[in-house]
C-alpha cells in the first residue's frame, strides 16, 4: 500500500490518485494529470527536494538536499504513476522518488499559498458594523472552538471581541500562551493603560486619542494589538476603530490626490523618549512590497519631521486633514464602551484605533494590553482552522 505516503509537512491529505504523470524533456518539467483535467507541472529538482527521507528529514518536515547535489531534468530515467496513483520517479542513479499525489494536489489548487486556511478579508464601514462581532470568551481557555471564531473573526475583519473573559490582570497573558508568543516593546511585553503619573504615552493619560495606529516608529508595526478591560467606571473613554480598507476606498474615489500624497510622501517617525530612540521613514499609508499587507503609519504623537521635498510639505499636510476627516467620519469610525472582561483584539496596521476623552478623576479606567505580530496570529488561525475544515 503506498497510501500512507508521508507528505513534509503535518497534515493529512485525501488520497486524489493521479491518471497520468509524464517528463517532457523539452521542457524539463514533468507534467501531473489528475481524471478531472486539474494539471500541475513540477521541476524534477523539485521533486527531489520533496521525496520523504532522500529530500527532507520525516522528523522535521524540512528540507535536507544541497541543491548543487540534487537530481536536474537530465538525471530522469523514468516518469510514471504507480498502482495506486502516486507520482513515481526512477533517477539514472537508480534512486526513486514517490509522491503522495493528494498532497500534490494541494499545491494544484493553490492551497500551499500563505492565504490558504485563512478567512476572505471583508472590509466594513460603521453601517455594516456597529461593534465589533463578539465571542463568548468565558470558556475560552478550555474551548478552542471560541478562540478559533475570534481569531477568524479577526483576521477577516481585522477586529474581534471576546466578551465575559475572566478579569485577572494577566488574564491576558495566559490566553496569549494559546496564540503565540508576545510582541514586546519600550512599554513592555503586558502594558497597563490607565492614569500613570508620570505617562511616556498619550494612552496613559485620560486625553482624547484620535485615531490611530501604534507604533509606526518600527520598521515593522506590531501586527495586531489586543487591549483587555479590567475596570471600566469612568465617563466617556470610549473606544473607537476603524478600518483602513474601507478607508483607502473611499480616499481613492473620492480624494484622489490625497490618497497620492499619504502614500508616497515619507515622515520620520519618531519616539523620543530618554532611554529609547526608535525611527523609522515611510508614507502614512505604506503599500510596501508586492506580498506585504498595507500598513498604516498613523500615530500622529510620534509623526515628527517631514521627509520629503519641503514643497511638497504643504500637500502632505492637507492629505492627513482628509484621512482624520475620513477616519472619524461617523459613516467609517464605530464607538463603543469597554466593559470588564472584554478583550478587543484589532489589525494594529489595518484598523485606526482611538479614544474618547475621560475624566481621570471620576472613576477607575484600567486595560491590559499588548501585542502580537501578524505571523503569529496567521499560523494558529491556520493550524485552528485546518484542523475543522
Ligand atoms: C493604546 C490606545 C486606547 C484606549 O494604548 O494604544 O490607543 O482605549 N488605547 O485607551
Ligand atoms: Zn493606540
Amino acid at each position: 500500500m503506498t497510501r500512507h505516503l508521508p507528505t513534509p509537512d503535518s497534515y493529512d491529505y485525501e488520497w486524489v490518485a493521479l491518471s497520468d504523470a509524464r517528463f517532457a524533456p523539452d521542457t524539463g518539467l514533468i507534467r501531473l494529470s489528475w481524471p478531472d483535467t486539474t494539471m500541475l507541472d513540477v521541476h524534477p529538482t523539485w521533486v527531489a527536494e520533496n521525496t520523504p527521507v532522500t529530500g527532507y528529514d520525516t522528523v522535521v518536515n524540512e528540507g535536507i538536499l544541497d541543491v548543487r547535489e540534487a537530481p536536474t531534468p537530465s538525471d530522469v530515467a523514468a516518469v510514471t504513476i504507480d498502482d495506486e496513483g502516486a507520482l513515481a520517479v526512477t533517477w539514472s542513479d537508480g534512486g526513486s522518488s514517490k509522491l503522495h499525489p493528494g498532497w500534490l494536489r494541494h499545491i494544484a489548487e493553490n492551497k500551499h499559498l500563505p492565504d490558504s486556511f485563512l478567512p476572505d478579508r471583508t472590509k466594513w464601514t460603521a453601517t455594516d458594523l456597529a461593534e465589533p462581532i463578539s465571542v463568548d470568551g468565558s470558556d475560552v481557555l478550555g474551548d478552542s472552538g471560541a478562540l478559533e471564531e475570534w481569531l477568524s473573526a479577526l483576521v477577516g475583519y481585522g477586529l474581534a471581541r471576546l466578551v465575559d473573559a475572566p478579569t485577572d490582570p494577566d488574564f491576558l497573558l495566559d490566553l496569549m500562551k494559546h496564540v503565540g508568543p508576545i510582541r514586546g516593546s519600550n512599554f513592555g511585553d503586558l502594558f497597563s493603560v490607565r492614569i500613570h503619573e508620570s505617562p511616556d504615552s498619550l494612552a496613559y493619560t485620560g486625553l482624547n486619542l484620535g485615531q490611530h495606529t501604534d507604533l509606526p516608529t518600527r520598521e515593522i508595526p506590531p501586527g495586531f494589538q489586543f487591549l483587555h478591560c479590567i475596570e471600566n467606571t469612568v465617563e466617556g473613554g470610549w473606544s473607537r476603530m476603524t478600518d483602513g480598507l474601507a478607508l483607502i476606498d473611499e480616499l481613492q474615489t473620492n480624494h484622489a490626490d490625497h490618497y497620492e500624497a499619504l502614500t508616497t510622501l515619507d515622515w520620520v517617525w519618531f519616539n523620543r523618549q530618554h532611554n529609547d530612540d526608535h525611527r523609522w521613514v515611510g508614507p502614512v499609508i505604506d503599500h510596501g512590497g508586492p506580498h506585504s499587507p498595507v500598513t498604516f503609519r498613523a500615530f500622529y504623537p510620534v509623526r515628527s519631521f517631514p521627509a520629503m521635498d519641503s514643497r511638497d510639505v504643504s500637500r502632505a499636510y492637507a492629505a492627513l486633514c482628509c484621512l482624520n476627516d475620513v477616519a472619524h467620519d461617523e459613516r467609517f469610525q464605530m464607538r463603543f464602551a469597554f466593559r470588564p472582561g472584554d478583550i478587543v483584539g484589532f489589525d494594529n496596521r489595518r484598523v485606526f484605533h482611538g479614544r474618547d476623552g475621560f475624566d481621570p478623576g471620576g472613576g477607575g479606567r484600567h486595560l491590559r494590553g499588548c501585542y502580537l505580530d501578524s505571523d503569529d496570529i496567521l499560523s494558529r488561525t491556520r493550524v485552528l482552522r485546518r484542523r475543522t475544515q
